[in-house]
């Protein structure tokens, strides 16, 4: 019996130490299904032996069966609310309160952190033990949720002891922020759509509405995390500052918030309350601003509380990214490869200090489910550089004027009946010679990335086509001074530029004349990765999917397209006509003084279009080095999504950051 208990014992410490890693630290050192191994051999122990079963065994988070109703919790010390600030003066104001309240002998300093959009919990560990966890409820009283808390899998069941002699508390009240990430909000919603329930308006809507089920099994399938930022009551563990506190909450295996930072000065905390918001669409989880505490715990005593909010705090609050507004026409775009985009032309709103006039809505079956009419009152979200698109629709504004959209059975532009392909949303014209495309194939061929042939702006393509003188890219090889001359507002000076810039454009290399074909899915990136791997174009020209295939980070799409776009004869005959023009490839080998080989990079956060393996793979394959950790001698951060404290690190050490698009610039710029 010893000797099971024993068993049990360790494989309890197992599954906690290795969920912590997982949940709590995102850094596991042993497979899922190792973890799973663990777990279902404790199961199967606590089952034929259930007097050794206890309530904080992993096993037990969802113990219970539905509920009738919540209990009340009286909270020891109350859940205050922060005071909100909207601008930098709001900022300075609040130094100046504290400042002459604090006495000018204080010495502090300040911590800030995001402010996450979700709802405040507070946690009761008594002895380590997870008892009671209840919402913040009016601030005094809440209610009881404990088990639904015990379905999130980033809260400890049980704290872990930390290192060195520092106990685990008699007492702790922790208090954090329980949210649902955005990735987790879309699915939840796309599925609620498909059982024909109502979609939650946001994601911290869906946390709440998550926590406050009866039925704990519900709860379970949500998939929410939780934050620790604060402490109630606490006895038996000692902090004196707000950094310190957040340190003993890691320590016993709370989740805490990466972006957490010291600041010397107001003027230091204010930069990185603007840093926060600048980096806030990069953020998995809705952050709505950023929270300015004093760090020295005696000083927020001294300042105390006013009825509802702590004087040594302020909550930062970001401009909104969704602005209300009106819908006065949809229209539809047709783009470069012939998708069509319904755009919704809107009453112009600021959002984040832009005026937004048009937002995207995406396609049909995007207007269909949100049920978008024209004219209709709706919610705009504007989220760092992508394009503003439309959220939803204010039905309750409806006055019966509101029309419904249908996307037009021919393209707008052209007239050619529009096709749906096999698995895919958008429409499209299927005409290779319609103007919208052509166009737009212009437009990509002499972008940056692509020929980069400055001065041929949309103004003189528009006009370019319209008169006849081009008709294929590769006309513009074709063009003369004089053709430059018949255009409007176009003087010799400029239509010598235009020649010698257009002339000059041939000097490319293999991967930028790949992009300028405009291959759908063959962006910047895939295109580098086909001039490495071909020796030249006929030799493109011939690869089989399988070819293709072979070649890492090529997959079956991108392979189908490019096989698909050479079969066509139109385009072969492009490719042709281009060489024929004299467009010519530099050399491709390895530039001597070069930035990537020799270099050290450390890779954080996310990567929208690869892996970070592969990031590492390319890296070393191009002669870099990788290191895990950002020190002295990295020369270059690569930052993904939610980049976390490297990126602090990396600053601080004056290294230099790149994001994903100078990242594969780099490579790119490597093997020319
Ligand atoms: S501290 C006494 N820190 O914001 C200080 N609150 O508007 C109490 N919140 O009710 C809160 N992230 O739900 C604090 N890092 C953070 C936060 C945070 C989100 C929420 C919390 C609070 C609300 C106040």
């Amino acid at each position: 019996m010893k000797d099971i208990q024993n068993e049990i014992e360790d494989l309890r410490d197992k599954i906690r130490y290795h969920g912590h890693r997982y949940y709590v630290l995102d850094d596991p050192v042993i497979s899922d299904a190792e973890y799973d191994r663990l777990f279902l051999r404790l199961s199967e122990l606590e089952e034929k032996h259930p007097e050794l079963a206890t309530p904080d065994s992993p096993t037990r988070r969802i113990g219970a069966g539905p509920q009738e109703s919540f209990l009340e919790v009286v909270h020891t010390l109350p859940m205050l609310s922060l005071e909100n600030a909207f601008s930098d003066r709001d900022i300075r104001d609040f130094e100046a309160r504290i400042k002459g309240l604090a006495g000018d002998d204080s010495v502090f300093d300040y911590t800030v952190e995001p402010k996450i959009d979700g709802l405040a919990v507070e946690l009761v560990y008594e002895k380590g033990i997870l008892s009671v966890a209840s919402t913040r409820g009016d601030g005094f009283t809440g209610e009881d949720v404990t088990h639904n808390v015990r379905t999130i899998m980033t809260i400890p069941l049980s704290l872990t002891k930390p290192a060195g002699n520092i106990p685990v508390p008699e007492l702790l009240e922790v208090r954090g922020e329980v949210y649902m990430e955005k990735g987790a909000f879309e699915k939840l919603n796309r599925s609620r759509v498909n059982e024909g329930l109502p979609a939650f308006a946001n994601p911290r809507n869906a946390a709440a509405g998550s926590l406050r089920q009866l039925d704990p099994r519900v709860t379970a399938k949500r998939p929410m995390k939780m934050f620790c930022y604060g402490a109630g009551d606490v006895r038996g563990a000692r902090f004196s500052t707000q950094q310190e506190l957040m340190s003993l909450l890691q320590q016993l295996g709370l989740r805490v918030n990466e972006h957490f930072k010291v600041c010397g000065d107001i003027r230091e905390a204010m930069e990185y309350c603007h840093y926060l918001e600048e980096i806030r669409s990069q953020f998995p989880y809705e952050i709505d601003g950023a929270v300015i505490k004093v760090n020295q715990v005696s000083v927020q005593a001294r300042l105390g509380s006013k009825s509802r909010s702590p004087r040594w705090a302020l909550a930062y609050k970001f401009r909104p990214n969704q602005e209300t507004t009106r819908i006065l026409r949809i229209d539809v775009q047709v783009g470069r490869t012939g998708a069509l985009t319904p755009v919704a032309h809107l009453e112009p709103v600021e959002i984040g200090g832009v005026l937004v006039k048009r937002a995207t809505l995406h396609n049909q079956d995007e207007i269909r489910k949100k049920d978008i009419r024209e004219l209709d009152t709706v919610i705009v979200q504007r989220a760092g550089d992508v394009i503003p698109e439309v959220v939803k629709a204010i039905k309750e504004k409806r006055n019966g004027s509101e029309m419904i959209f249908t996307m037009p059975s021919l393209c707008p532009v052209c007239g050619t009946g529009v096709v749906k392909r096999q698995g895919e949303a958008v429409l499209r014209c299927p005409n290779p010679n319609c103007p919208a495309q052509v166009r737009g194939a212009f437009r990509h061929f002499v972008s940056k990335g692509a020929m980069d042939i400055d001065g041929l702006g949309d103004r003189i393509i528009t006009q370019l086509i319209e008169k006849g003188l081009v008709n294929e890219v590769a006309d513009l090889y074709s063009l003369s001074t004089e053709d430059i001359l018949k255009l409007d507002k176009t003087g010799e000076k400029s239509a010598g530029n235009l020649i010698n810039a257009i002339r000059k454009s041939r000097k490319t290399t293999f991967a930028r004349f790949i992009y300028a074909l405009g291959i759908r899915h063959v962006g910047e990136y895939i295109a580098g990765i086909l001039a490495d791997s071909f020796r030249d174009v006929e030799a493109l020209e011939q690869a089989t999917e399988e070819d293709l295939l072979k070649i890492g980070q090529i997959g079956p799409q991108i392979a189908e397209s490019i096989v698909s776009w050479f079969s066509d004869e139109f385009n072969r005959r492009q490719v042709k006509r281009l060489t024929d023009a004299g467009v010519e490839f530099e050399s491709t080998a390895p530039r001597q003084g070069s930035s990537v080989e020799g270099r050290v990079f450390v890779i954080t956060g996310t990567l929208s279009s690869m892996k970070r393996s592969e990031a590492g793979d390319l890296i070393i394959k191009s002669g870099g080095r990788l290191a895990a950790q950002v020190s002295g001698s990295t020369d270059y951060l690569v930052a993904g999504e939610s980049p976390g404290s490297k990126l602090e690190k990396a600053r601080a050490l004056d290294i230099s950051i790149l994001n994903e698009d100078e990242f594969i610039k780099l490579l790119r710029k490597e093997r020319e």
